[in-house]
C-alpha cells in the first residue's frame, strides 16, 4: 500500500525517523505536530535525509477544526498516531494535562478519520501497560497493569480503540506496544533531543560521554537481576519504525485490531548499556550508584514472536549499532536541535 500517511507528533523523536522510514518506503508523509515537545528544525532534517520532505502543519491534535483542513485537502489512507505527552514521572504530577493530551487527542482524532472516512490507524502504545509483569519476556496476552496517569492514559485509548473497533468492524486498528526505543538515524542528522533534565537512560549516557553532564545516577543495584541494576529491552529506533511501515501494510490488507510488541526480546541491564556505550564512543561514562527510582521494574523484556509471525518483522541492529548512532548524533548535535 502506497499513499499519504497522516503522522501525528511527526516531529518528535520517534515521529520524525518515522517519517524518514515511510518517505523511504515510498509514501508521502503530511505531519501534523505542535511542537509542544520537539522542534520544526527535526522536520528540515527529514528533508534532508529524504528526496521528498514532508508536508508540515503546526497544529494540535485536539483540534478538530485543523484535522477536518488537513483531510479536505489531502487523499489520507492511514494514520500513524505519535502525538502525546510521554514523561511518567510528569504525569503524577500533571495527571489531567496526560488525560486531556492523550486522550482527548485520541478522540478527536478518530472522530476527524470517521468523517473523512479514513479507516487505518497505528497508536503508539508502551510496554508502560503491562506494568510489573509477573514473569519475562512479556506476552501481548499478559494481564495490563499501569501503574502511573501515563500508563494508564495510553491503556485507555488501547481500550477505546478497541470498543470503536468493536463498533467499525471494516476499520484497521493497530496498537503497537513499544519496548525502550534509543539510538538515532544513521545519518546524524535527527536523534533524540530531550528537553532539560533527560528521563531515559541512553540520552543521559550519552550527555556525560559528550561532557554535557558529569556523571550518570544509577538508580539501584539491589535488582534480582545479574548486576542488580536494571533490566530493558532496548530496539534502535530505526528498526521500531521500520516495524510501522511493515504493521501499516499488514493491517491495510487484514483489517482488525492487531496489538503487537516491537521489542528485541532481549534484556540489557543499566551497566551493560553503560559498557556498550564507552565502547561505542571511546569515552568513559562515570556513575554514582544511587537509590531506586520509585515506580521502576526490576526487568522488562518483550517476547516478540507474534510481530516475527504477523509482519515477518524482526528488530535486526545490535547494541553495538544503538549506541554508535546516538553516539553520532550526539556528538554532532551536543545541544539537539537547538
Ligand atoms: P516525543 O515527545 O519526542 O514526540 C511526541 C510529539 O508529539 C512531539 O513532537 C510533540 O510536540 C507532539 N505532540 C504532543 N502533543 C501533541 C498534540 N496534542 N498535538 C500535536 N502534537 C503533539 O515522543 P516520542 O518518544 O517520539 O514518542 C512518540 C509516541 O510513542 C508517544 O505517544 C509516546 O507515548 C510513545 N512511546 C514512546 C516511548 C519512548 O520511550 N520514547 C516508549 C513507548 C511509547
Ligand atoms: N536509569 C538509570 N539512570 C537514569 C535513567 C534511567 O539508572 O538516569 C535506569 C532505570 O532505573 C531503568 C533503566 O535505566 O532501569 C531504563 O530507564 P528509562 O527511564 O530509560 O526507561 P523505562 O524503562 O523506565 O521507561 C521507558 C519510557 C516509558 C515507557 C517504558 C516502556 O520512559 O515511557 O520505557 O516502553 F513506558
Amino acid at each position: 500500500m502506497m499513499g499519504t500517511v497522516l503522522v501525528t507528533g511527526g516531529a518528535g523523536y520517534i515521529g520524525s525517523h518515522a517519517c524518514a522510514a515511510l518517505i523511504e518506503a515510498g509514501y508521502q508523509v503530511v505531519v501534523l505536530d505542535n511542537f509542544c515537545n520537539s522542534s520544526p528544525v527535526a522536520l528540515k532534517r527529514v528533508g534532508e535525509i529524504c528526496v521528498t520532505p514532508p508536508i508540515c502543519v503546526q497544529g494540535d491534535v485536539r483540534d478538530r477544526d485543523c484535522l477536518d483542513k488537513i483531510f479536505h485537502a489531502h487523499t489520507i489512507t492511514a494514520v500513524l498516531h505519535f502525538a502525546g505527552l510521554k514523561a511518567v514521572g510528569e504525569s503524577v504530577d500533571l495527571p489531567l494535562e496526560y488525560y486531556d493530551n492523550n486522550v482527548v487527542s485520541s478522540l478527536v482524532l478518530l472522530a476527524a478519520m470517521q468523517q473523512a472516512g479514513v479507516t487505518n490507524i497505528v497508536f503508539s502504545s508502551s510496554a508502560t501497560v503491562y506494568g510489573d509483569p509477573p514473569s519475562v519476556p512479556i506476552r501481548e496476552d499478559f494481564a495490563l497493569s499501569p501503574t502511573s496517569p501515563y500508563g494508564r492514559s495510553k491503556l485507555m485509548v488501547e481500550d477505546i480503540l478497541a470498543d470503536w473497533h468493536v463498533a467499525n468492524p471494516n476499520w484497521s486498528v493497530c496498537r503497537l506496544r513499544y519496548f525502550n526505543p534509543v539510538g538515532a538515524h544513521p545519518s546524524g542528522l535527527i536523534g533524540e533531543d530531550p528537553q532539560g533534565f533527560p528521563n531515559n537512560l541512553m540520552p543521559f549516557v550519552a550527555q556525560v560521554a559528550v561532557g554535557e553532564r558529569e556523571k550518570l545516577f544509577v538508580f539501584g543495584d539491589d535488582y534480582a537481576t545479574a548486576d542488580g541494576t536494571g533490566v530493558r529491552d532496548y530496539i534502535h529506533v530505526m528498526d521500531l519504525v521500520e516495524g510501522h511501515v511493515v504493521a501499516l501494510e499488514y493491517i491495510c490488507r487484514q483489517p482488525g485490531l492487531h496489538t503487537i510488541n516491537l521489542g528485541t526480546g532481549n534484556g540489557v541491564s543499566v551497566l551493560d548499556m553503560v559498557k556498550a556505550f564507552e565502547h561505542a564512543s571511546g569515552q568513559s561514562v562515570p556513575y554514582e550508584i544511587v537509590k531506586r527510582r520509585p515506580g521502576d521494574i526490576a526487568a522488562c523484556w518483550a517476547d516478540p514472536r507474534l510481530a516475527e509471525t504477523l509482519l515477518q518483522w524482526t528488530a535486526s541492529r545490535s547494541l553495538a549499532q544503538m549506541c554508535e548512532d546516538a553516539w553520532r548524533w550526539q556528538q554532532g548535535n551536543p545541544r539537539g536541535y537547538a
